[in-house]
């Protein structure tokens, strides 16, 4: 299986609550690598460009408004098939129905607020590291 990279966020609701090093251990419990990771303050530009995809759904305003309005961590993590398995990671979207030991689980508050994003798809997060690290921030 091919070693594969994807973009993670630690979201402003973990940051606020001082989780970085509780979901970061999480993270390299699971066995992927953190290659990458700064803390960061996006504006709303940033957020509006990195959410794009959900422009026409409800939540667009409220998750641009979240995701703006403290810290966030970003990252770029590494493993086999690092992708799906941070998917697993993170847990469901709602915590509510997130897996025992997920993420999202153990410190998620509701659906919007829900500690951490993770690419969804290769393709996706090639995208998404580029949007948010020069090649140089990565070392693998
Ligand atoms: P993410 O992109 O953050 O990794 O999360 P995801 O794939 O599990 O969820 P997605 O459908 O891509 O939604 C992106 C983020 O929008 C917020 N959200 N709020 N109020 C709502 O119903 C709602 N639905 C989604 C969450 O912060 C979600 O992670
Ligand atoms: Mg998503």
């Amino acid at each position: 299986m091919a070693v594969e990279r994807t973009f993670s966020i630690i979201k402003p609701d973990a940051t606020a609550r001082n989780l970085t090093g509780a979901v970061n251990a999480v993270i390299e419990k699971a066995g992927l690598r953190i290659v990458a990771q700064k803390r960061v303050k996006w504006t709303q530009q940033q957020a509006e460009k990195f959410y794009e995809v959900h422009k026409e759904r409800p939540f667009y305003g409220d998750l641009v408004k979240f995701m703006t309005s403290g810290p966030i961590v970003v990252q770029v993590l590494e493993g086999e098939n690092a992708v799906k398995k941070y998917r697993e990671v993170m847990g469901a979207t709602d915590p509510a129905k997130a897996d025992a030991g997920t993420v999202r689980k153990q410190f998620a508050e509701s659906i919007e607020r829900n500690s951490v994003h993770g690419s969804d798809s290769p393709d996706n997060a090639n995208i998404e590291i580029g949007l948010n690290f020069k090649p140089e921030e990565i070392v693998g």
